[in-house]
């Protein structure tokens, strides 16, 4: 009989023994950060939108059950090791394929770009794929660069779009400080305010890059109206508007697409890029895209075809996979699903919200991506904390430390979403003790 593989995966050593080791080889403030949370313990085995952890807050105690409602920013929208995803990895494995030559052309990367190109938003036809999210999202900047021959760059305040260097530029002072990494032609201004965006976008931009919903930034609505306009202020300034779908794509607002019709039903902004990251992986193999108009590709690539490359992006294991994963995604009847759970979820956290309005001042979302806003931030971490002692994982979000993101994986369940917002319930009422 085939031995268990999980024996020979998960559990090597007690947990104690491997917090001492990833202290010691890996990150110590890490370790101490999780253990004076209470919650030092390491993710064990792990299947649809469970995980369980190698032991207990004390090693022997018995293993914790959490139900991810993190989902790592929307990594696991199909849950831990779903079985489709990891089948296709096992049959791409199974027929030879591996990374690929990033130098060589690839069946997969054409098959993939063709499918992302009849997903996206009209026009938008070309991909050019990556590792991870910052990735892409420097891509996207450099190629709006190369485009219009400017430098300016326009974020949000609170945005995050990764800690690659491109990405780490757009975003807050206290995660570029430490590396003295200031650039004079990056400038933020306050999401969703379109008055300050007019101003801030001059001739000398080269681009805007916004998250259709701020995730780190506290899962900010924009009012209705502001991508549209921000639209009409690039085009008047031949600036180039780059959408990071990275958790708020795929369907998460139960639309494909948040800057499609994801937001606001009514309005369908068309940017110049869609950036993926996170969700493109299922969990199971990395990958990041950034898609983009063909006129972009003619200025990028005109003079040299290899001026932007990357080893291990757009692999084609990493392909299949992600092949598979819009498949399931895109489908009308899979979106419908996370309407429906979006909308329970949302009606439950609002009622959560009304029971505790002493505590919460507003909780907002689209379809299976909420936040709850506190309004103390103390309150805020404190019922993380709750939480994730009755079973819940989610996070208060690092540039809002009021407001707690809520994120479950889009293959979630009725009684699921029942079951969390019990749990969620108990966190938030354990505050009043
Ligand atoms: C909205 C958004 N964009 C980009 C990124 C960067 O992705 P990665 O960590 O894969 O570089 C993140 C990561 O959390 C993100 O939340």
């Amino acid at each position: 009989m085939k031995e268990d593989p999980r024996k020979k995966y998960i559990g090597l050593l007690p947990q104690d023994q491997l917090l001492k080791l990833y202290a010691k080889h890996v990150n110590a403030p890490k370790v101490r950060t999780f253990k004076g949370f209470g919650f030092g313990v390491m993710p064990g085995e792990r299947s649809g939108i469970k995980f369980k952890t190698l032991a207990g807050v004390k090693s022997s105690d018995p293993p914790l059950e959490i139900y991810n409602c993190r989902s790592s920013g929307g990594v696991f929208n199909l849950g831990h090791s779903n079985p489709q995803i990891v089948q296709v990895l096992k049959d791409a494995l199974d027929a030879g394929l591996d990374i690929g030559d990033h130098m060589l052309l690839s069946e997969w990367r054409a098959l993939l770009g063709k499918k992302l190109a009849d997903l996206m938003p009209p026009g938008i036809t070309k991909t050019t794929f990556g590792v991870s999210g910052g990735e892409a999202i420097d891509t996207a900047i450099k190629f709006s660069r190369a485009y219009t021959k400017r430098k300016g760059c326009v974020s949000a305040i609170g945005g995050y779009h990764g800690h690659t260097l491109g990405a780490l530029a757009t975003g807050d002072s206290g995660f570029k400080e430490s590396f003295l990494w200031d650039i004079p032609d990056f400038h933020q201004v306050p999401f969703g305010d379109i008055d300050s965006m007019r101003k801030a976008v001059t001739e000398d931009v080269a681009c805007v890059i916004l998250e259709t919903i701020p995730a780190t930034g506290g899962v900010l609505i924009a009012p209705e109206g502001y991508f549209a306009e921000v639209r009409e202020i690039c085009d008047d300034k031949g600036v180039m508007l780059i959408m990071d779908e990275v958790q708020a794509g795929l369907g998460r607002t139960g639309e494909f697409w948040a800057i499609y019709g994801g937001m606001y039903s009514n309005e369908k902004v068309i940017p110049d890029f869609i950036v993926c990251g996170k969700g493109m992986s299922s969990g199971i193999y990395p990958l990041s895209t950034c898609s983009y108009k063909p006129f972009i590709e003619r200025a990028v690539f005109k003079d040299d075809a290899f001026i932007h490359i990357s080893t291990t992006g757009g692999s084609d294991l990493g392909c299949a996979v992600a092949n598979a994963m819009l498949d399931i995604q895109s489908d009308p009847k899979f979106l419908d699903h996370v309407k429906k759970m979006g909308a329970l979820f949302g009606k439950g956290l609002k009622e959560i919200a009304n029971e505790n309005s002493e505590l919460i001042k507003e909780v907002r979302g689209r379809g299976l991506m909420w936040g709850i806003e506190f309004r103390d931030e103390d309150d805020c971490l404190k019922s993380m904390l709750y939480c994730i002692q009755e079973g819940v994982l989610l996070n208060y979000c690092g540039n809002k430390k009021d407001t707690l993101i809520i994120m479950p994986p889009l293959i979630v369940k009725k009684n699921e979403i029942e079951e969390v917002l019990i749990r969620i319930r108990n966190g938030i009422q354990k505050l009043r003790k």
